[in-house]
Formats: C-alpha cells, sequence, structure tokens
C-alpha cells in the first residue's frame, strides 16, 4: 500500500483583516503519495507559495489541516514542528541560500549541526555524491556555477533523508541547460530512491519532469494533468491565465 506522504485537508489561509483581508487560500485539498513528484502551477498569486509554506510546516493556515509522514503539522507547538521540519523536511528555494563563507560540505552538513547532531563525513560526501558533486566538497559558494550552488543546496536539503523534498521555483533562476540537468537529478531522486517531491514552478518543460500537475487559480484549485507533456501543460497554463479583453 502506497502512504500519503503530505495531505493538505480543506486548508485556507488568510492574510490580515477587514478591507485589505486576501484569501491566498481557499479550501484547499490534495494528497501527495510517497514516491511521486508533482508540478503546482498557476498565475502569480494563485496561492503556490502559500501552498508550499502551509504543507512544509513554515507557515499555518487559518483552517483546515496538514499532515507530513503522519503528523499533523497543525495541531503541533512551536517547538515540535520546528523540529519536525528540521528532520523530515527539505525546502529549496528559487535562491540558493546558501552560506558564502561555509564549503559545499559545510553547507550540506549545516542542519545536522543545527539539530545538534554531529554530521558524519561519510554521510556528507554520499549526499555531495549523489547530486553529482562529490570533487566540489571543499568549495565555496563563490567557487560555484548556479546549477552546482543549487545542487549543493539540493544536498542540503536531502541530508536528513526528508519524508518530502520541497521546491518554490528551484530552477527558476537557472539557465535552460543547467535547470533541466537539476530537474533531471530531482526525477532521478523520485525513481531511484521513492523520494517525494513537490515543486512550485512557472515554466511547462520542468512541470512535464512531474508525474502530475495540479493548477491553482485565486487559492482554488483548477484541475490537474497526469503525465502530460509541456506544450498540453502550456495550452492549459494558458488557458489559466487568458484575460478577457
Ligand atoms: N504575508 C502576506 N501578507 C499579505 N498577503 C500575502 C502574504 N503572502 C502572500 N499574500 C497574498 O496571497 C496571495 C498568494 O500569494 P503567493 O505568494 O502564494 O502567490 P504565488 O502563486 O506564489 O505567486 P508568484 O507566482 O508570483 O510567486 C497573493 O495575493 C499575495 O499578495
Ligand atoms: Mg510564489
Amino acid at each position: 500500500m502506497i502512504n500519503d506522504a503530505v495531505q493538505v485537508r480543506s486548508v485556507s489561509r488568510r492574510y490580515g483583516s477587514g478591507d485589505s483581508a486576501v484569501t491566498a487560500l481557499d479550501q484547499v485539498s490534495l494528497a501527495f503519495p510517497e514516491g511521486t513528484f508533482t508540478a503546482v502551477m498557476g498565475p502569480s498569486g494563485s496561492g503556490k507559495s502559500t501552498l508550499l509554506h502551509c504543507a512544509a510546516g513554515l507557515d499555518r493556515p487559518t483552517s483546515g489541516s496538514v499532515t507530513v509522514a503522519g503528523t499533523e503539522l497543525t495541531r503541533l507547538g512551536e517547538t515540535r514542528l520546528t523540529r519536525l521540519r528540521r528532520e523530515r523536511i527539505g525546502f529549496v528555494f528559487q535562491a540558493f541560500n546558501l552560506l558564502p563563507s561555509l564549503t559545499a560540505e559545510q553547507n550540506v552538513a549545516l542542519p545536522l549541526r543545527l539539530a545538534g547532531r554531529r554530521p558524519s563525513g561519510a554521510r556528507v560526501r554520499e549526499v555531495l555524491r549523489q547530486v553529482g558533486l562529490g570533487d566540489r566538497a571543499r568549495h565555496r559558494p563563490a567557487e560555484l556555477s548556479g546549477g552546482q550552488q543549487q545542487r549543493v543546496a539540493l544536498a542540503r536539503a536531502l541530508i536528513t533523508r526528508p519524508a518530502v523534498l520541497f521546491g518554490d521555483e528551484p530552477t527558476g533562476a537557472l539557465d535552460s541547460r543547467t535547470g533541466r540537468e537539476v530537474l533531471g537529478l530531482l526525477r532521478a531522486m523520485v525513481d531511484g530512491d521513492g523520494q517525494t517531491i513537490i515543486m512550485v514552478t512557472h515554466d511547462p518543460v520542468a512541470a512535464c519532469h512531474a508525474d502530475r500537475v495540479v493548477f491553482l487559480v485565486d487559492g482554488r484549485l483548477n484541475g490537474e494533468l497526469a503525465g502530460a507533456g509541456a506544450e498540453d501543460i502550456a495550452a492549459h497554463m494558458a488557458k489559466l491565465e487568458a484575460v478577457p479583453c
């Protein structure tokens, strides 16, 4: 039986109050089975980042619940939520957010140090090899290309063997060739290691590396495509973004 790595149930997120209130997410329910790769798409402001932040425990829904690897995040206090986020959840952003003064291996080991654990050198080298950077362990971010820096960020997200890896436009700052390399790596993690991945993207070519694409419009789900090619995904996005004139 395949379990869900993440379940989002009737999640709403409202910001502000009164006249300036914004409903960023409106009753969104989604399940993300273990070992699957899901892309989240939708127009700017449709709630993609808000959904990711709520699902990853970086933000709290106004209502509804989120379960990651069997634990309901929405019931946890701050201390336990922080611990669960550190140990079970990986996150990569568009900006790589590496610490410039640390080497690749020190950046990768950081989540374990922050959790008060002694990182094993062998484990750090193993994840660096997994992202194709076995020979760059001693390099600092400024000595690495953009694609290599994002791969260090990926290794840092994977060091704790998270139940789920979230990416908010992880290839958004990369040229298309380098972006494809990172996407190939994400795909290989799903196929080879059964990693669960949830990735926000604007790019239909990036999205077609996923098993399915879910679409958001105005904070609500608006259809999904399974196993679709870039052209079908682009056509669906064009429909969602069409402005009547
Ligand atoms: N902290 C906040 N306070 C107030 N409104 C917010 C906040 N964060 C997001 N919003 C609003 O919620 C809505 C959804 O924002 P979100 O960042 O999730 O969109 P997105 O789909 O990720 O957009 P983009 O593609 O531009 O990154 C937007 O209308 C945004 O202005
Ligand atoms: Mg966003």
